[in-house]
């Protein structure tokens, strides 16, 4: 038994995540994890909301709450979505926690302590009547390339140009809309990361096994000059956590917070002390401490492109730059982008599918089967209502769902709800077998290489099988002739629906579920010998007829759908 540990990327607090979110980390990570568990090992999954930062801050005071209260309601909502999509957290932290809070202290002060923080000074919009500092997008005044009049100080988002605050034309504050700004000088804390360079470059030169995409962004950043030089680490902002070295004040640095980016990953490792204090575990530093055990633990880490950065270079930072015996990552997943019928999702226009709204329309399975089916790996994907649909009615409602249907209500129809007896198993079914053993093999070293779509693929024709099995072995005009064969070929059929119901789960849980309770089964054994699987429920077994596993989408339900969507949300 092997000791797993997987994070998934921790969403910003700011609203509701859509589907190509989803499918950049939590699903795919959760998909792992389920795996991982079915293969008998013990596995750790973590993610959290990602709480501070000027969009939380931003969100808050557009909900009209302050920003305390509107970060746990959210999180209470985003924590009810996860489970509508059956992400199996272990926990689901807060980056806004007690434990981040000394956790990201702790780092600062040993990272300082062995020379890796300098401080620097640098001239800031200060908002007199505020009575404080503004980050960029807290500014705003018209554009000075195209005169759109409400262009952030970081961009204006009429003509896409990055900006700075005093570019603007007319600035002002984006809290009282006053125009008494001044330019003030502010004193910020940076991380010296260039000073890592070579322990960086080593330890990535190491990843033999990464995914190309992982390694070409990570050595781009890290030679590039660019990616290296020192970061500024601190924020002048209420909201986060306050600058401290460990339990002590850090002079000079009264009033002001960690940067989002800093606190965010320690979030992976302070959300499983979370785990630990809420009572659901009870070692955390065998998870996270190679002094304290986890030299054995394989850690993998799951997230969209845009952050394989901060978890290849600033992160490891971090880490080695503690000088501190932390479990560093072993395998990092990164994905590329989903987008949305001929555009890309945009949460600000309301484009796309949200995930409360999916799971409104239809249950997680069928988004969960989709998505995966289809994950961005290899280029970007798009999701299509077409595309969507053909997959869900064919993939599932005909070749899955179709399949259990045939399979229990023909067994109930002919020989009543127990596993008929019948003979030994025919050549057709010891074919069948040694076709099976080699797919689930196969299936097995995609899922350990985290190859998803691959897997999917491997998995419907591991269905697909069953299927053409049935269609030939054909028990209803056998058994007019050789009832007892015809009883063997539904016993093998009950046994492959469990086969299919242990080897479906990461993928479609819920189905998954349904499968097993209706063969009267809770043994999601993993299949490592086929043929013993194929055999696993005995003659005499108890079954049911279960509902139907999957509906169709229709073409009307489709069009309408596809309007819906199509951008609106405010
Ligand atoms: N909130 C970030 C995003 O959605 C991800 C943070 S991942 C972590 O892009 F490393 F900071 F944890
Ligand atoms: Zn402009």
């Amino acid at each position: 038994m092997a000791r797993i540990l997987i994070t998934s990327a921790i969403p910003y607090i700011n609203g509701i995540k859509h589907l190509g979110n989803l499918v950049g980390s939590q699903l795919p990570a959760d998909l792992f994890a389920r795996y991982m568990r079915g293969r008998g090992n013990e596995v750790l999954f973590l993610c959290a909301t990602d709480e501070h930062g000027t969009p939380a801050e931003l969100a808050a005071a557009k909900a009209g709450k302050p920003v305390a209260a509107y970060c746990a309601e959210m999180h209470a909502v985003q924590a009810g979505i996860a489970e509508g999509f059956r992400l199996s957290f272990d926990h689901f932290g807060r980056s806004s926690s007690p434990q981040n809070h000394r956790l990201t202290q702790h780092f600062a002060g040993v990272l300082d302590a062995r020379g890796l923080i300098r401080e620097g000074e640098t001239e800031q919009m200060y908002s007199v009547t505020d009575g404080r500092f503004l980050p960029d997008r807290y500014i705003e005044g018209t554009c000075p390339n195209c005169g759109f009049t409400s262009a952030r100080g970081d961009q204006c988002d009429n003509c896409t140009k990055q900006l700075d605050p005093t570019d603007l034309i007319n600035p002002r504050s984006v809290i009282s809309g006053s125009t008494d700004l001044e330019l003030r000088k502010t004193k910020h804390l940076y991380l010296r990361q260039s000073l890592m360079r070579d322990e960086l470059r080593s330890w990535i030169k190491s990843k033999t096994d990464w995914p190309v995409l992982t390694t070409s962004i990570a050595l781009k950043w890290l030679d590039d000059g660019e990616g290296l030089q020192d970061r500024g680490i601190t924020r002048d902002l209420d909201w986060g956590i306050p600058v401290q070295k460990g339990d002590q004040p850090w002079p000079g640095m009264e009033g002001k917070v960690f940067y989002v980016w800093f606190d965010a990953p320690i979030e992976y490792i302070a959300c499983s002390q979370e785990w630990v204090d809420a009572g659901k575990g009870t070692d955390w530093e065998r998870w996270w401490r190679t002094d304290k055990g986890a030299d054995d633990v394989t850690y993998y880490q799951f997230m969209g492109k845009d952050n394989v950065p901060f978890h290849t270079l600033s992160f490891p930072v971090t880490l080695l730059g503690s000088g501190e015996p932390w479990k560093m990552v072993d395998y990092l997943k990164s994905f590329n982008y989903l987008n949305y019928d001929g555009g890309q999702f945009s949460t600000s226009r309301g484009r796309g599918v949200f995930m409360d709204q999916a799971l409104s329309i239809l249950p997680s399975d069928y988004w969960r089967w989709w998505l995966l089916s289809h994950a961005p790996e290899s280029a970007d994907s798009e999701f299509t209502w077409e595309n969507f649909q053909v997959s869900v009615n064919k993939d599932l409602a005909d070749v899955l769902g179709n399949f259990v249907s045939r399979v229990t209500k023909f067994a109930r129809s002919k020989f009543g709800e127990t596993v008929p007896e019948g003979g030994a198993f025919g050549a057709q079914e010891e074919a069948l077998i040694v076709d099976l053993t080699a797919r689930v093999r196969e299936y097995e070293r995609l899922m350990d290489a985290i190859e998803v779509r691959k897997a999917a693929a491997e998995l419907r024709a591991i269905w697909v099988a069953g299927n053409e099995y049935l269609q030939s072995a054909a028990p209803w005009s056998v058994v007019k002739t050789d009832p007892a064969q015809a009883e063997a070929i539904v016993r093998f059929g009950l046994n492959l629906i469990r086969l299919y119901a242990v080897l479906s789960r990461p993928f479609i849980p819920d189905a998954a579920e349904t499968m097993m309770t209706a063969l009267g089964s809770t043994d999601w054994g993993w299949p490592e010998d086929v043929g013993a699987a194929l055999r696993h429920l005995a003659p005499g077994h108890g079954f049911a007829v279960p509902e139907n596993l999957f509906r169709k989408i229709t073409d009307e339900e489709r069009a309408e759908w596809q309007v819906r969507f199509a951008g609106t949300r405010d």
